[in-house]
């Protein structure tokens, strides 16, 4: 029988003070303030405006709309650095080049002087950057505005953001009262790195925390059903769901029967997230809404700790074209399995492989459990009723003593790769990888790092760090 939730927070009760302590200590120090909330919104208003006006001069018939966290007072503040997004609604009578083209323009023409960077989802859209003085410090704010569909049934869209609108004005009626819910959970899921549905995170997005506080209430309530979870789960607040992959967690978006809001979210992430709502419970800290402090480690302290762990590391550094992060992401993590699996199909054995990434460079990083391995090995041939393929075992391997073993031919010959790096120079083209990662490796745009070559980079020293 299912524990009932009065019945749960029963073994809890003498912690519920100290959550409610932890919980509002923590939200004096992120949630936005009142000035920040009023700045926030000015700003928005001024760029709607500014949407608006020049809308009118250049005769095209569109409203605009401030969603996302933005709009539901929901964003962790992130240092001196604001996110802002706004909707353009075109009607359905025209197409999708004519938003594309026409919105941008508009876009570019109504903020003019402001720093613009066009950027890409499934559609193009614009994102319009500006500092701001803030109580004597430079603040940033980065609005997103983004060109759609005005759809009356989002069941029905034309482009994928065209929900988002929808889905503010479900969230903006039901979350009046609880954002701080969803900032604590926001954070919480930042700091163990699962917070954003982009390729990379695979974690939880905005609006699925969002959706989560308005089914569960509060933060702790949600933490406590979480610590008891099986997946795959199924959460349906509307009733109406009809999706039927088999995600991890599937949380039916409720202006659309037909997506999951959890489908980017990944089954690891999602075990991270049931520990740590186990852990807090367990032990309620505040330390689970700071940043840890990382000290980076030195040259000699990393070399060290490779050296008595015993194993061995190999890395590949790749140089990168401008690639959104989105696309080629996926393709590094490809890449990384397909010559993982190289390996291991070569007797080599990895403990650990890592991507690092940033804009212009990618280092894929193994250690290695089994690297060195004795010179021969057996191969295996036919059987031996085969008669044909008999022969042409012997034929090629006419140089070696061949053996009958389980009725089969078998030599023992030379391996084909002497070490890892010797399997990378001879035979990475022939592993499973990311078309463009293929295309860069075939235009040799990539080397090989031993361990020294990779510790040198203080980049590579701070990542490590923050893993180790
Ligand atoms: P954002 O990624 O900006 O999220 O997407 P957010 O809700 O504003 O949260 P933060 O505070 O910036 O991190 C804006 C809107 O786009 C839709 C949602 O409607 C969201 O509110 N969206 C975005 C999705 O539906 N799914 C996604 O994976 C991402
Ligand atoms: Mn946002």
């Amino acid at each position: 029988m299912r524990r009932s939730k009065s019945s749960k927070w029963n073994n809890l009760l003498s912690k519920k003070d100290l959550i409610n302590k932890i919980k509002e200590d923590v939200l004096s120090e992120i949630k936005p303030s009142e000035e920040d909330i009023i700045l926030v919104r000015r700003i928005a208003e001024d760029v709607k405006e500014r949407i608006l006006e020049k809308a009118k001069d250049l005769n095209l018939n569109i409203s605009v709309i401030l969603v996302g966290s933005a709009a539901r007072n929901t964003w962790i503040l992130n240092g001196k650095r604001r996110d802002i997004d706004l909707f353009i609604l075109f009607p359905t009578t025209v197409d999708e080049k004519f938003i594309e083209e026409k919105g941008i323009d508009l876009i570019e023409r109504a903020m003019e002087g402001w720093v613009l960077e066009q950027r890409y989802a499934e559609h193009p859209y614009v994102r319009a950057s500006i500092d701001k003085e803030v109580d004597g410090e430079k603040m940033r704010f980065d609005i997103d505005i983004v060109p759609c569909f005005d759809v009356k049934d989002p069941s029905h869209i034309i482009s994928a953001v065209d929900r988002t609108p929808h889905h503010n004005i479900y969230v903006m009626k039901r979350i009046n009262g609880k954002e701080g819910e969803v900032i604590l959970l926001k954070k919480f899921l930042e700091l163990l790195g699962i917070y954003g549905s982009d390729n990379k995170t695979k974690g939880f997005s905005g609006y699925l925390c969002e959706l989560l506080i308005i089914k569960y209430g509060s933060f702790e309530d949600l933490l406590l059903d979480a610590a008891d979870w099986r997946p795959p789960l199924y959460i349906d607040l509307e009733g109406i769901g009809c999706y039927d992959k088999k995600d991890p967690l599937v949380f039916i978006d409720p202006v659309d029967p037909n997506r999951n809001v959890a489908a980017a979210l990944s089954y690891n992430n999602l075990c991270i997230f049931i520990d740590a709502s186990r852990e807090f419970l367990k032990n309620p800290s505040k330390s689970y809404f700071k940043m840890r402090e990382i000290v980076v480690k030195t040259y000699e302290e990393l070399k060290n700790f490779f050296i008595n762990r015993e194993t061995y590391i190999l890395a590949i550094n790749l140089r990168l074209p401008d690639f959104a992060e989105d696309i080629i992401y996926p393709q590094l993590e490809r890449s990384k399995d397909g010559i993982k699996r190289g390996f291991e199909d070569n007797a080599f054995k990895i403990l650990n492989s890592y991507i690092y990434y940033t804009r212009n460079e990618a280092i894929i990083i193994f250690e290695f459990e089994v690297w060195k391995l004795p010179k021969i090995t057996k191969h295996f041939g036919p059987n031996v009723f085969d008669k044909d393929a008999a022969d042409r075992f012997k034929e090629i391997n006419k140089d070696y003593k061949i053996f009958i073993k389980d009725c089969r031919y078998v030599v023992e010959r030379e391996r084909k790769f002497s070490s890892p790096k010797d399997f990378l120079e001879k035979n990475i083209l022939k592993c499973a990888l990311g078309k463009d990662i293929r295309h860069i490796i075939e235009d040799k745009e990539y080397h090989l790092l031993g361990i020294e070559e990779l510790l040198s980079k203080n980049y590579i020293r701070q990542f490590l760090s923050e893993i180790y």
